[in-house]
């Protein structure tokens, strides 16, 4: 399984957005849209292996978490609007308790921060996606079967958020020697994950 968390610093974590103009509303939600996209979906379908936290820390309700089941999921679209008119009806729920509430299928909201999604997921290989870091090319622990990938949004990760992470035991690893866009830095760790698969399956097959 594949567990990607962004965390959006200001996105907010209520509905009082408008999806006409989601940059300027929503606390730069349309960031962690792109990131459902990029994490979520391939040309026709939708990766059922890929689970996808928002970390929604803006506005009057946060901070929430919003929970994407790539396994239970309906009627995810690759637009921006559409994702993000089913986030507002998701974030439209009155969920205030700790533990995620689904309120569509495959969608659970949570009230919480990263120590949430940290709780939520299965043990896994917890990864931040940093620049600077070492290259994910030379990470042994991407070939781990689960993974959790957390990831800045426009504005990074704060540094208080690092060291949580961190001292859960997260290794920080670079996509590239560029900082790209949150929603690319997933593109490229998916595309890495896909050829680790790849070479796991190949190499169970040998033996
Ligand atoms: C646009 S970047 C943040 C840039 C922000 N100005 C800063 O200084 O942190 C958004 C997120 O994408 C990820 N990212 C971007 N480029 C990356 C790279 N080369 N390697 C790993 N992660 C990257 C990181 O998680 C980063 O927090």
């Amino acid at each position: 399984m594949r567990r990607f968390a962004v965390i959006g610093k200001k996105a907010v974590a209520s509905p009082d957005f408008s999806l006409d103009d989601l940059p300027g509303t929503s606390g730069r939600l349309d960031v962690l849209l792109r990131c459902v996209r990029a994490a979520m979906l391939v040309s026709h379908g939708i990766r059922r292996d890929v689970t996808v936290y928002l970390v929604l820390r803006g506005g009057r309700a946060g901070p929430r978490v919003l929970r994407i089941d790539g396994g239970e999921v309906q009627f995810l679209r690759p637009d921006e609007r559409s994702l993000g008119a089913l986030v507002k009806k998701a974030l439209a729920h009155d969920c205030n308790e700790e533990s995620f509430r689904e309120v569509k299928p495959g969608i659970a909201v949570a009230r919480g921060d990263i120590e949430s999604v940290l709780a939520d997921a299965p043990p896994s290989k917890v990864f931040l996606l940093e620049e600077g870091s070492i290259d994910l090319r030379s990470e042994p622990d991407l070939a781990a079967q689960d993974v959790l990938v957390f990831v800045g949004d426009h504005q990074g990760v704060d540094e208080a958020s690092r060291c949580r992470l961190m001292a859960a035991g997260a290794r920080a690893i670079a996509v590239g020697p560029t900082s790209i866009h949150a929603e690319d830095a997933i593109a490229v760790m998916s595309n890495e994950l896909d050829r680790r698969e790849v070479e796991r399956f190949r190499a169970g097959a040998l033996h």
